[in-house]
Order: structure tokens, then C-alpha cells, then sequence
């Protein structure tokens, strides 16, 4: 009798530890908690001396020999779902509480990264501006244009080597569409509908079939210009690219005008300017000359005006071009006329205004 009853007393003690144990792994498993101090009232409730686990331990001696390992195992593997779960839920509360630093309204936003200028712009910007000192304005026209406005209208002979396949991108033959060779197409479109005072400058991507290499490229840009009033003269041509060229190079900046052909200028002249790197004493970039050519000049053939409808015995006038490349190049010294067009951040960044 007494031997059934100490049977039960264990089976008891047996069932109601496994019971114990059972549910306070469920209980652990659902914890949250929403801050430190609760996190720290779960460890004291489970996990302190006086917690339920220590006590389930305590109980342990109760239960009979036979289960002591099974219950003693069970009873560890609670022990340490307790502490990891309280580890992890310490973990998650502190990332929480970095992510929650981050968003600090009161600081001052990041600098947003903004874009730059690019170079070319910069320098068709200044050559833009320095003519509009001058009273020139805008005039702009298309990239794919017909023979007459790129060439006919300008007195190029019909078999003058521009017109040329090896030098002109042509998209159709006869009648021909071509991408244009020169901005001078803005200037005959012009004249063809108004008639003088005309002081324009038409800038423009220009296309030409080269070989690209650190020199030439198939595309680069120009500002072109164009003052047709009565009386003018080659004098005020002059005095306008000396003003140009001081503005743009500096105060200290001398001309010089070469005879030169171009089919719609008569007389013609390439400008040079004196080169600013060894002050016109010569050096390697300007072939030890003293000197570097930045545009083509003249006075408009009357042969333009009479075929853009101006009257060429009332009306005179000048024009002139340049490479955007080419002065910026003088002003930057950019070796290798590619990286204009490859948009190398590295190189761009470069062309950033000072904060
Ligand atoms: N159109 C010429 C060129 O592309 C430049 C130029 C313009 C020369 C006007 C003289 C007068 O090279």
C-alpha cells in the first residue's frame, strides 16, 4: 500500500514538472517587450534566484530517480530558451534604439550631391555673354540641314572638297540632307528672312567626318557670328575680336589677323592670339611661335548677301567663327579632346564652382 503510494507521489511529481516546464516554454517563446526595464523584469520573473526556472530547479529533487535525466535535460534546455530569448530581445531593442537616433529631425539635412556645368556650356556661356556686351543675340538652327543653307547659299563652288563625302555626314543624296559642317547655316537661315540691322551668334554642335582621336572628333561645337548693318567695316570686325579675346584671355591679350580663304568671306583671316602659357615668348603649346590660332574671320562675300536676299551695295558686314573645343582648351588645357564627350564624372567634377 505504502509502496502504491509513493508510485503516485512520483507520477505526480513526474506529470506536474513536464506540465511546468511544458507551458512555461510557451510562455517564454511569446515574450516582447517594449523597452529595457521590461526586458529586465522578464530576466528577474524567469531567470533570477528567486525566478520560476530556479524554482522548477528546486522541485527537481522530487522527481523520481528513473526520469531525473529526462526532466533534468528538459529543465536545461528551458534555462537556455530563456536567456537567448532575453539576449535577443535585448539585441533587437538596442538596434532599435540606434535606428531610432538616426532619425533626428533637428539635424541638418545631407548635402544633396548636385550635377555640375559641363565645360563646353561653361565656355558657350562666356563667349555667349561677352557678345551680348556687344549687342549680338542668340540665333540657333538645325543639325541636319540641306546643301543650300550649309553650302550653296555661302558661295561654295559645286565642287569644292566640303561638300565632299569625306568630310560632310551626308543622311540622303540628291537632293541632299546632310548633318552641318559649320553654325554658318544659322547665319544664311537668318538672312534669308530679315533683312539688316543683323547682329547674331549662332552656337551649335557641328558635325564633320574625321577620324576621332585625342585632336578631331566627329562632333564638336562652335559659336559662329554674324553683324551686317551699313557701313560696316573690317575695322569694326577687329575691334570686336580684340574686345572677345581680352574679355575672354585677359586684359593683357594681343591679336593677329593672317590673310586665310574661306568661300563666304572676302577678305578673309584666321585670328591667333598670343599665347597666354609663355606670355608670346614661345613654347611647346604654341609650337614656340608665340602665338595660337582660335577662330576664322572676314568680311561677308557680297555673293552671301545678294543670295540671301540683302541688298550688297547697301549692306555690309562681318562674320566669324570658332571651336568651343578649341577655347576651352586654351583656357583649361584639356589634352585630349575625347573627354568632353565621355561625361567621366572624375573629369566633370572638375568644372565644379568653388562653394
Ligand atoms: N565657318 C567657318 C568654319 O567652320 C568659320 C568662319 C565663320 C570663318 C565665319 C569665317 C567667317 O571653319
Amino acid at each position: 500500500m505504502e509502496y502504491l503510494l509513493t508510485l503516485q507521489k512520483n507520477l505526480f511529481a513526474y506529470t506536474n514538472m513536464l506540465d511546468k516546464i511544458n507551458s512555461l516554454k510557451e510562455q517564454i517563446e511569446a515574450l516582447t517587450a517594449a523597452n529595457a526595464e521590461a526586458i529586465e523584469a522578464l530576466r528577474i520573473k524567469y531567470l533570477s534566484k528567486k525566478g520560476e526556472i530556479s524554482a522548477l530547479f528546486n522541485d527537481f529533487r522530487n522527481v523520481p530517480n528513473e526520469q531525473k535525466r529526462e526532466i533534468g535535460q528538459k529543465l536545461n534546455e528551458l534555462k537556455t530558451l530563456a536567456t537567448d530569448k532575453i539576449n535577443a530581445l535585448r539585441e533587437a531593442f538596442a538596434s532599435n534604439d540606434t535606428a531610432d537616433a538616426a532619425i533626428d529631425l533637428t539635424r541638418t539635412a545631407a548635402p544633396a550631391e548636385v550635377g555640375t556645368r559641363h565645360p563646353l556650356s561653361l565656355v558657350r556661356q562666356e563667349i555667349i555673354s561677352i557678345f551680348s556686351r556687344l549687342g549680338f543675340t542668340v540665333a540657333e538652327g538645325p543639325e541636319v540641314e540641306d546643301d543650300w543653307h550649309v553650302f550653296g547659299a555661302l558661295n561654295f563652288a559645286d565642287d569644292h572638297p566640303a561638300r565632299d563625302m569625306q568630310d560632310t555626314f551626308f543622311i540622303q543624296r540628291s537632293p541632299d540632307v546632310l548633318l552641318r559642317t559649320h553654325t554658318s547655316s544659322v547665319q544664311s537661315r537668318v538672312m534669308e528672312h530679315a533683312q539688316p540691322p543683323i547682329r547674331i551668334v549662332c552656337p551649335g554642335r557641328v558635325y564633320r567626318n574625321e577620324a576621332i582621336s585625342y585632336r578631331a572628333h566627329c562632333f564638336f561645337h562652335q559659336v559662329e557670328g554674324l553683324y551686317i548693318d551699313k557701313n560696316v567695316s573690317f575695322t569694326d570686325l577687329k575691334q570686336a575680336l580684340l574686345y572677345f579675346a581680352r574679355e575672354m584671355f585677359g586684359p593683357e591679350t594681343q591679336i593677329r589677323l593672317r590673310p586665310s580663304y574661306f568661300p563666304f568671306t572676302e577678305p578673309s583671316a584666321e585670328m591667333d592670339i598670343s599665347c597666354d602659357l609663355c606670355g608670346g615668348k614661345g613654347c611647346n603649346f604654341c609650337k614656340h611661335t608665340g602665338w595660337v590660332e582660335i577662330l576664322g574671320c572676314g568680311m561677308v562675300d557680297p555673293n552671301v548677301l545678294e543670295a540671301c536676299g540683302i541688298d550688297s551695295k547697301v549692306y555690309s558686314g562681318y562674320a566669324f567663327g570658332m571651336g568651343v573645343e578649341r577655347i576651352a582648351n586654351l583656357k583649361y588645357r584639356v589634352k585630349d579632346l575625347r573627354m568632353f564627350s565621355e561625361n567621366d564624372v572624375r573629369f566633370l567634377d572638375e568644372f565644379k564652382p568653388a562653394h
